[in-house]
């Protein structure tokens, strides 16, 4: 099996699989969160230079500018804007819902890209652990408070940017804030599993809505997210670089779940390389996925059935 999956990584590294598509998104508008840097930001150069007004939706006011005028710049589309928003706060996602729902007229693509990994335990303002409340429960608010925009403006898509590391952990239906224990590999894992079955739910209620649903792992990239590692593990990973993708090879997938013309017709699922994926049994697991959609609306306070 190890085996397997080195051939599959060297093949992935050596022959990956090249998707490019000129589709235009001129007139329709996206929201990126995590836009300043690594993936978030090369996913953000590319729908701008295909036209799209795109909004930068970041916790870092200064850091957000500094990504703005360099992608105006680059891209030659002055239509970019940076917003303020921090997925470790509800109040600060129903402000930037609020001001979202407000000013724009349309909303034709979510990407619900920001995350932060492996860090150490910490609790986000609504007292929810900190990679759960800001890869998943911090995403879920936030979708289902643009939820009908995102209807009024289909065709629409919402992008998850989950990961391969969904297989690091399952959903701890008794001790979902770690409060018990708390192993930060664990906990990130737990959170990219809860993208994935988030998307597979959420594509069950978005049927015949002409929004549709996506998840994927971008690939392991050399971007920012490795903060939170010891010294070593980061050297290992900076070894492993040629078997690593930059950030902008790292957005390719989250471009192609976000523009691909043939993805229209699907919705729920997972992707990497730019291609369909297989994820993990408990990733398909939809009586979980219920539970964990139960779960939380009930965190959050909302009802969302
Ligand atoms: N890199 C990889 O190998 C890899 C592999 C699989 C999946 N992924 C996934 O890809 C996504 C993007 O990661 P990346 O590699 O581009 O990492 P990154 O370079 O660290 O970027 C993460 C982004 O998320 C933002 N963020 C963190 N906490 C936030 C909060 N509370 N509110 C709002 N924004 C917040 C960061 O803002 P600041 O700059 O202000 O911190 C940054 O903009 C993540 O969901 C990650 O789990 C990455």
């Amino acid at each position: 099996m190890l085996c397997f999956q080195w051939v599959m990584l060297l093949h992935r590294c050596f022959l990956p699989r090249v998707w490019a598509s000129s589709v235009r998104l001129d007139g329709k508008t996206v929201i990126i969160t995590g836009a300043n840097t690594g993936i978030g930001k090369e996913t953000a150069r590319d729908l701008a230079k295909r036209g799209a007004r795109v909004i930068l939706a970041c916790r870092d006011v200064e850091k957000a500018e500094a990504a703005r005028k360099e992608l105006v710049e680059d891209s030659g589309n002055p239509n970019i804007v940076a917003k303020e928003m921090d997925l470790s706060d509800t109040k600060s996602i129903k402000e930037f819902a609020d001001i979202i729902n407000t000013e724009e007229k349309q909303l034709n693509i979510l990407i619900n890209n920001a995350g932060i990994m492996m860090c150490p335990y910490l609790k986000t303002a609504d007292g929810f652990e900190m990679q759960f409340g800001v890869n998943h429960l911090g995403h879920f608010l936030l979708t289902y408070l643009l939820l009908d925009l995102l209807k009024r403006s289909a065709p629409a898509r919402i992008v998850n940017v989950a990961s391969v590391a969904h297989t690091w952990g399952s959903i701890r239906l008794d001790d979902i804030n770690s409060e018990k224990s708390y192993a930060p590999r664990r906990a990130y894992g737990q959170s990219k599993l809860a993208n994935i079955l988030f998307t597979r739910s959420l594509a069950k209620r978005l049927k015949g809505t002409g929004v549709t649903v996506y998840s994927l792992h971008p690939g392991v990239v050399r971007s920012d997210l490795w903060r939170n590692l010891s010294k070593p593990i980061q050297a290992a990973v900076k070894i492993l670089t040629p078997f690593s993708k930059s950030t902008t090879q790292g957005a390719q997938t989250s471009i192609y779940c976000s523009v691909e013309p043939q993805l229209e017709r699907e919705s729920g699922g997972y992707y990497s390389d730019c291609a369909p994926a297989i994820c993990s049994r408990e990733a398909s697991d939809d009586e979980m996925a219920q539970k964990l959609w139960e779960l939380s609306c009930h965190m959050l306070d909302i009802n969302w059935d």
